[in-house]
């Protein structure tokens, strides 16, 4: 019997992305249609998502949506449905998905999403005519009242599920909102929405789920621990007994070096020596020099203090005296932008930096750097480590959470037996790094052993399949433990 979900995100590639979170909201309707699931999503009408869609067909309709009118339209995306909850009042802006021109939250960020949330709960409770799901599911604190609606509206209602994808986001605003965000007066409390004195949208929804998700089972453990779980590794422990992790894939249809069309050429791990023409066309678009010889390493990444750049800033002289080059895509923390723009001008043609977002170099950054590097000091799971194993850039990454699990360690062991597909470092410090980088360039000289490891690294299956099978049996068993 097919299942059926309602997602709600916030973000779903390729309609509106700002991390990881679109990669996975857009690859899980194709991933989980072939384990019998038929996933709907809901998602915000940004501009750039009614611009992406057109003009749907109206579903639902609201007089009142936390202060004006609003609509559901729905349209379609590949194969699967999405709504779109068009509200201009809370989301016809000119700045990005939660932030103004300048970087600022919306100060309004609450009713934002709690209509995310609430008209989630609408559709999860049969608001539609032709779609009831089984299950709701509801990705980050974006989403994560509609649990919490449907759980206080007296209705029946179907599963829940909440995926973290990063503790650290968790939606804490005052709780003079409560009535205004339609939370009624018994939801204030430790069992219910209250957080440290605040509502707390993460909370509430991790609180009243059926089950809980995240993105890896090193995090999964790790959140569960005060250094990582922010405040709410208490409530994880509670309710250790229904939290999953579950691995992210990589979107072959998007992340493919034999059929990406924003790369320069093509290839796959038996055609490995064409993708020296990604290399040099990678160092000429970011103006390096046309050294074959350097250890080219690549960084695709939000800059953040989550992101770990300061300790590749600390390595760069090292790095540089020894022939190393640097291509980095990313923007920001407006202190790590101009660091890396410094570095820029100090090193010209061996550090090229990229301040802002583009699709198409980051994928040529995959498909050209000989090493990928991640050196986070926590990360849910990653998905650009994944991605660099499919490209054959070898990762070079902390020991924390998605990426200890993704990435298996070149030690003197694995080297032995043939199966390294990149290298770790802990704990993630400078000098740490430092080390690793050293041992990754040490290994690249050797041109067997890192042939070997990249065409382990893109024979590794990082795909959707393994992933959707886990969600679609946990779906079921969300159900089963309700009736
Ligand atoms: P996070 O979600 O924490 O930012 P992930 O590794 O899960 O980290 O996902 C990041 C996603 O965003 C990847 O698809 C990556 O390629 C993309 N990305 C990050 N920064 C940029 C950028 N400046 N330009 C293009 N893509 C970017
Ligand atoms: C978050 C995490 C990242 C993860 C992504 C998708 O943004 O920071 O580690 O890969 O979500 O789940």
């Amino acid at each position: 019997m097919t299942l059926r979900v309602l997602a709600v995100a916030s973000e779903m590639s390729p309609l509106v992305k700002t991390g990881g979170l679109a990669d996975v909201v857009g690859a899980l309707p194709g991933a989980l249609a072939n384990e019998g699931v038929e996933t709907r999503t809901l998602v915000p009408g940004f501009p750039e998502v009614l611009h992406a869609l057109g003009a749907g067909e109206t579903v639902l309709s609201f007089d009142d949506l936390f202060g004006g009118p609003a609509w559901v339209h729905a349209g379609r995306l590949h194969e699967a449905i999405v709504y779109t909850l068009i509200a201009p009042h809370l989301y016809a802006r000119t700045g990005g998905p939660y932030t103004d021109a300048q970087g600022i939250d919306y100060p309004d960020n609450a009713f934002r999403f709690a209509a995310l949330a609430w008209v989630g709960a609408q559709i999860a409770q049969g608001a539609l005519a032709d779609f009831a799901p089984d299950v709701l599911h509801a990705h980050d604190w974006q989403a994560a009242l509609a649990p919490a609606y449907s759980h206080y509206s007296g209705k029946p209602r179907p599963a829940t599920v909440v995926t973290i994808h990063n503790i650290a986001f968790q939606g804490q605003f005052p709780k003079e909102l409560l009535a205004p965000l339609r939370l009624p007066p018994a939801s204030f409390r430790m069992e219910g929405v209250e957080y440290y004195g605040s509502i707390g949208f993460l909370k509430a929804g991790l609180q009243l789920c059926d089950r809980i998700t995240t993105v890896s089972p090193s995090y999964a453990q790790e959140i569960e621990t005060p250094e990582f779980g922010m405040g709410l590794d208490g409530l994880l422990r509670a309710r250790a007994e229904i939290v999953n992790g579950i691995l992210n894939g990589a979107d072959e249809n998007v992340w493919n070096p034999a059929t990406d069309t924003r790369i320069v050429a093509r290839y796959d791990a038996s055609t490995l020596s064409v993708r020296t023409e990604n290399r040099t066309a990678l160092q000429k678009r970011m103006h390096l020099d046309a050294d074959p010889d350097a250890f080219l390493l690549g960084v695709v990444s939000r800059m953040s203090w989550q992101k770990g750049h300061d300790m590749l800033l600390a390595n760069l002289p090292s790095m540089m005296a020894r022939h190393s080059q640097l291509a980095l895509i990313g923007a920001g923390e407006k202190h790590l932008e101009e660091s890396f723009l410094a570095a820029q001008e100090a090193y010209p043609g061996r550090v090229a930096v990229w301040i802002g977002y583009s699709e198409n170099m980051a994928h040529l950054i995959q498909a050209g750097a000989d090493a990928f590097l991640v050196p986070s000091r926590f990360e849910p799971c990653g998905l650009t480590q994944l991605y660099a194993l499919r490209y054959g850039a070898v990762p070079i990454v902390s020991r924390v959470g998605g990426l200890k699990d993704t990435i298996i360690d070149a030690n003197d062991m694995a080297l032995q037996a043939g199966v390294a597909t990149g290298f770790q470092f802990s704990p993630p410090t400078a000098e740490t790094l430092a080390v690793a980088l050293c041992k990754a360039q040490g290994v690249f000289k050797d041109k067997k052993t890192w042939r070997k490891m990249q065409s382990n690294g893109m024979g590794a299956d990082v795909s959707w399949r393994h992933p959707a099978r886990r969600y679609a049996a946990l779906y079921r068993e969300a159900i089963a433990a309700r009736s």
